[in-house]
């Protein structure tokens, strides 16, 4: 029996990998499945790959890493989350989604760019609409709104804007250079006054684990864990959640609802690389998180499971 080698991709997150990496050498060892960390830098055409599959946690962060991964997938890796996907998914397209789906999303528009590298000028924009009808955009969205990037992460550049006024301030920050050299694309979303607030911890698109959350509290604190999800709530959001991953076609996701007036509204499931800290999520989930990602992990090293994304590219008649 030859091994397999499970691989992992990590960020600064620190309460995670080890445990992870125990636990897969724990219950895969029996099977010839073991984990370690990856280990990559300089990737060769004819390298055989190492890895049955590879976790990657970081790839959004570390471009290197996402393109060396592409070329493992067609090496016959198994990748969590499909690096392809990932990298093309964005915000505006989800909640598209979201409404064929029928799961509730808040009214949302994607706008056109603040500014652009400076070899674009008028010629290279003469297909946009300018200036753009700020009124009937805020007619249709409703104030106050949130402005956000329509690819991002971990709250940054997120705006609440309660007038016309806030919202072009916010805009013109886009274009800025605190920005850097690439604005971002934004989205322009309603805002939703929730009364409940729930976040869904989501692994091998049917593992749900859906818990109360608190956005206004401290990062460390928005996880509450006395007051658990319950009953018809609870129901909701776990088929809403499995909806989505399914569709998106995510082994690892977290998927976060505001309630208000008993709908769920979708507002964030863009997180492919979703908060597993112990500190975070608390006990109880951090050991779900560890028994569903090995699981997951073991049987995709074992050819037990197929990954979701598997035929989905035209290049896939090549793959190994
Ligand atoms: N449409 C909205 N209505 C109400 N709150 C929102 C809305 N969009 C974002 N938020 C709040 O802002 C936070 C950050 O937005 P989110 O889309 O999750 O960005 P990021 O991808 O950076 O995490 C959310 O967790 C939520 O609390
Ligand atoms: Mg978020």
């Amino acid at each position: 029996m030859s091994e397999k080698v499970v691989g992992l991709l990590v960020g600064r997150e620190d309460t995670f990998p080890k445990p992870f990496l125990e636990v897969v050498d724990r219950k895969g060892g029996p099977h010839g499945v073991r984990a370690e960390m990856v280990l990559f830098g300089g990737a060769k055409l004819d390298e055989e790959p190492r890895y049955s599959v590879i976790v990657d946690r970081i790839s959004h962060e570390v471009p290197y890493y996402r393109a060396h991964l592409k070329g493992e997938v067609l090496k016959g890796t198994v990748v969590v989350n499909d690096p392809f996907w990932w990298e093309a998914d964005e915000k505006y397209f989800e909640c598209v989604l979201a409404r064929r789906l029928g799961v509730a999303v808040p009214k949302t528009v994607v706008l056109p760019n603040k500014s652009y590298i400076s070899d674009i000028n008028e010629l290279s924009l003469r297909n946009l609409r300018y200036p753009l009808d700020w009124d009937g955009i805020i007619e249709y969205i409703g104030l106050p709104a949130i402005l956000k990037p329509n690819t991002g992460g971990g709250w940054k550049d997120v705006f609440r804007v309660d007038s016309k006024e806030e919202l072009l301030w916010a805009y013109d920050q886009t274009g800025s250079a605190a920005f850097g050299y690439r604005p971002k694309t934004m989205i322009l979303q309603e805002f939703i006054k929730w009364q409940d607030y729930v976040r869904c911890i989501c692994i091998g698109r049917t593992h749900v684990y859906p818990m109360r959350y608190d956005p206004t509290a401290p990062f460390h604190e928005r996880y509450v864990i006395d007051r658990p999800i319950e009953g018809e709530l609870r129901e909701r959001a776990v088929h809403d959640a499995t909806a989505l991953v399914d569709a998106l076609g995510y082994d690892m996701d977290t998927v976060e609802f505001a309630v208000r007036d008993g709908t769920l509204y979708a507002i964030d499931f863009l997180n492919p690389a979703p908060d597993f800290d112990s500190f975070s999520i608390k006990d109880e989930a951090f050991a779900w998180v560890l028994d569903r990602m090995s699981d997951l992990v073991i049987d995709y090293a074992l050819g037990r499971a197929r990954p979701p994304w598997r035929g989905e590219h035209r290049w896939w008649r090549f793959a190994r």
